[in-house]
């Protein structure tokens, strides 16, 4: 299975689908419409789009169904990023390989980037019609998700946590988005209740082991194929699986996850072969 193959094609699609949505203000460029393509144009692996079209796909033949939640996700997820590089956040300079928002545009254009890029994502998920999908997106991104994360992700700083309460920031900080996608694209193929459950479980896994190869990335990876900084975490002193089991042990637990993820599609055919490929690739990615 060529993964690389998978998420070009993938990303394509989602790339025509985003510049699509930047249409109404192609006439009238503002440093806040700048500052958001700055960061969502940037060349992300958009693996979040690649698994909401990939589960529609799946599932009913056809990922045009799942395009609009793709498109959100990956807006939700960007500004995100945009916000986690902010000075009081990780202060990071480098992002998909270029300067961070705030080091081009200032922090105040870069934070009202990352809340334009969260509103509109809720303007294209509602024009799937669907408020299911619309309400799944709001819980993964809020609270109990990516938010909730990042706030525990901030409370762990400089403490030494316990292994399960690391995997509870991981999993929310990082996976319920991949999961919400997931969940989305089924959703939006009208799958069943146990195709929705068992990529849910897939998701579940698949975000732990996604951080978990992130949280060794930053230790061990490159900056140049990486394109955002390593060493990060180190310097904010981050509560993460190499820091916390050291390198072998979270190496380990990365490809635990994977095989449980990949496990979780066994009921899956021929159909979810790019998503086994995908978990693999996730634990052995260099970006
Ligand atoms: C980075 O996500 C932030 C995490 C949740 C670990 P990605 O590694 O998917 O970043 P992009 O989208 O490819 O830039
Ligand atoms: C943050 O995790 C995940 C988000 C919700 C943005 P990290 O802080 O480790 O992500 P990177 O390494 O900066 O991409
Ligand atoms: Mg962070
Ligand atoms: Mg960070
Ligand atoms: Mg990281």
């Amino acid at each position: 299975m060529d993964v690389s193959g998978y998420l070009h094609a993938k990303g394509a699609a989602t790339e025509a689908a985003l510049e699509a949505c930047f249409v109404p203000w192609t006439q009238a460029p503002s440093p806040l419409i700048e500052a958001m393509r700055h960061s969502l144009f940037a060349g992300g692996k958009r693996l979040r789009p690649a698994l909401a079209l990939g589960a529609c796909e799946i599932i009913c033949g056809d990922m045009t169904p799942a395009l609009p939640a793709a498109c959100a996700i990956e807006m939700i997820h960007t500004y995100s990023l945009i916000h986690d590089d902010l000075p009081a956040m990780d202060d990071d300079d480098l992002r998909r390989g270029k300067p961070t928002c705030h080091k081009v545009y200032g922090e105040a254009t870069a934070i009202l980037a990352g809340d334009a890029l969260l509103t509109m994502a809720f303007d294209v998920a509602a024009s799937t019609g669907r408020a299911d999908v619309v309400a799944e997106i709001a819980r993964a991104a809020g609270v109990e998700g990516m938010v909730g994360g990042q706030q525990f992700d901030l409370e762990a700083e400089g403490k030494t946590v316990a292994l399960e309460d690391l995997r509870r920031i991981h999993r929310a900080k990082t996976g319920a988005l991949i999961c919400v996608a997931l969940r989305c694209g089924a959703m939006l193929a009208h799958g069943t209740q146990v195709q929705l459950e068992r990529l849910t479980r897939f998701g579940d896994h698949l975000g732990l082991a996604f951080q978990i190869a992130d949280d060794l990335l930053d230790v061990g990876g490159d900056e140049e194929a990486l394109g955002k900084p390593v060493g990060s975490d180190a310097r904010n002193a981050k509560s993460t699986y190499p820091a916390l089991v050291g390198l072998d042990r979270a190496r380990a637990l990365a490809e635990e996850a994977a095989t449980a993820a990949v496990e979780a599609l066994e009921d899956f055919g021929e159909e979810a072969g790019p998503f086994r490929a995908l978990a693999r690739f996730v634990v052995s990615r260099d970006r």
